[in-house]
């Protein structure tokens, strides 16, 4: 086989792969994702379980993710590949590394979608949208612009040529520069917001609704949720954080630019819930509105605002960049794959895998309309059940709480639930168990208690965390907790 050389490319410091790493991070995931599933799974609970997820399983696996990156320089498949041969494993770990390469190109398919409604508010920003708006016009505007493929598929496409272009042009030169301006100024303008949510909204109601965990809202299934969704907004387990580390300079310190984004995206996030609910809680939306809650209540925060139209439409423009810098890291893989292996030019790879994704994003995109009826895992209740307490009365699909996903429900949750944590739950066991201590330490540059705690956190909490919950979403937990007489 050939030697697939490690990569040159090194960010020009510590701090531009911080921000592009930030970039990542930060994006749909934090400003949209995060508070429409906090208001789906009741608060409180679920961002207490995503709080302690972030701090115990993200972090040190962010941590493990760059240093498997930096040691290996190479995109994912390869990195895992070169390390495990090195360390005298078998090579087919580089398998962990392509699953996250397909991990992206998913994501991607229907990222590109949501992020094309962010832009689509550009112009009907501009154009008067705002004037006058109302709970009830605003969502108006937003089903209009679901019931409407062609609209969505233009800024569907021209959100992923913009990615693409990026991309093919090396992510380098145009990334760094995005990222240090526009980064500082989304949260500059995050804040802004905070201000007009404590003033004009419902404050009090929105702290006690994500601060006061209610337990009894968490179900097995919104507990795997949180945990997908700490992955999901931290950028982690498919290899995107893995590949920016391959860029990562030596003199860095792993644990430190690790701490400095997971710290960045929480607070993106949490500052996100603050901004949503006040005027969710004032207007008396319904917390549980699922996607369409952030394109739903901003626009009337900015309705209400002196210059909300230009507020606004400088907003959604943060909005698409955010989401542009996180795009760029789940194309980066899959496009440094095909330079490395299949010694395709750079701008051609990202050209062709750049139109497999806009075709796959069809099928999100068609889920907001004509598809929204379609349930591809329905058929899962063929299945014969084999637990009578669990899927007797109502099937597979009904039990896993799959029954009534769309496409695009069925691609958000596979990688977000099921993709993302399983690539940290291997990530876990290969930096935490199967590689040689002195190498690790060396290179996160941490020993001692601090090497231990984050091996004991990796090794073991990170590791079992994954697998209870994922035991526990598909009910198997419930059950073997059920023949000892434990009720679950
Ligand atoms: N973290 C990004 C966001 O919050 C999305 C993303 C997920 C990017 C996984 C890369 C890998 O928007």
């Amino acid at each position: 086989m050939a030697q697939v050389g490690a990569t040159e490319t090194r960010w020009s410091s510590r701090l531009t792969f911080i921000l592009a790493a930030t970039g990542s991070a930060v994006g749909l995931g934090n400003i949209w994702k995060f508070p429409y599933e906090v208001g789906q799974n009741g608060g409180g609970a679920f961002v207490l379980v995503y709080l302690a997820c972030v701090l115990l399983v993200g972090l040190p696996l962010m941590m493990g993710e760059i240093f498997v990156g930096r040691k290996g320089r190479r995109n994912p498949a390869d990195s895992y590949g070169e390390l495990a041969k090195a360390a005298g494993r078998t090579p087919a770990w580089r398998l962990i590394g392509s699953m996250g390469i397909v991990t992206g190109i998913l994501i991607l398919s229907f990222y590109s979608v949501v992020a094309g409604w962010a832009m689509a508010y550009i112009p009907d920003i501009a154009g008067g949208m705002l004037d006058g708006a109302t709970a009830e016009s605003v969502g108006k505007h937003l089903e209009g612009l679901w019931a409407d493929s062609d609209r969505m598929m233009f800024w569907h496409s021209a959100f992923l040529i913009i990615t693409v272009a990026i991309v093919a042009l090396g992510i380098k030169g145009g990334l760094e520069r995005a990222v240090k301006y526009l980064m500082p100024a989304l949260a500059v303008m995050m804040l802004m917001l905070l201000v007009y949510g404590a003033v004009a909204g419902d404050f009090v109601a929105a702290l006690k609704f994500l601060f006061t965990p209610d337990f009894s809202a968490l179900t097995p299934q919104s507990i795997l949720s949180a945990v997908g969704l700490a992955f999901f907004s931290l950028s982690l387990g498919m290899g995107a954080v893995l590949m920016y580390g391959a860029y990562l300079p030596e003199a860095a310190s792993i644990p430190r630019v690790a701490a400095a984004v997971v710290l960045a995206d929480t607070a993106i996030a949490l500052i996100a819930g603050l901004v949503i609910f006040p005027i969710v809680f004032a207007e008396q939306l319904p917390a549980a509105g699922g996607p369409g809650l952030v394109f739903k209540t901003l626009p009337l925060a900015f309705a209400a605002m002196p210059y909300g139209s230009v507020l606004g439409l400088v907003f959604m423009l943060l909005l698409v960049v955010a989401a542009i810098t996180s795009a760029i890291s789940l194309l980066e893989p899959v496009v440094s794959w095909s330079e490395q292996r299949l010694k395709l030019p750079r701008w051609l790879a990202a050209l062709a895998w750049g139109g497999l994704i806009w075709a796959l994003g069809l099928l999100s995109l068609w889920s907001m309309n004509d598809w929204g009826e379609v349930y591809p895992l329905a058929a899962l209740d063929f299945a014969p059940c084999l637990s009578e307490s669990f899927c007797a009365q109502r099937g597979w699909a009904e039990a896993l709480g799959v029954a009534r996903l769309t496409w695009f429900g069925l691609l958000d949750g596979l990688t977000s639930n099921v993709l993302l944590p399983l690539g940290g739950l291997m990530l876990s066991i290969f930096v935490g168990r199967l590689l040689d201590h002195y190498v690790v330490s060396e290179e996160l540059g941490m020993s001692g208690i601090l090497y231990a705690l984050w091996n004991v956190l990796v090794r073991y909490v990170a590791r079992i965390a994954i697998i209870l919950v994922f035991l526990n979403a598909v009910g198997i937990l419930g059950y073997v907790l059920g023949l000892f007489g434990v009720d679950w």
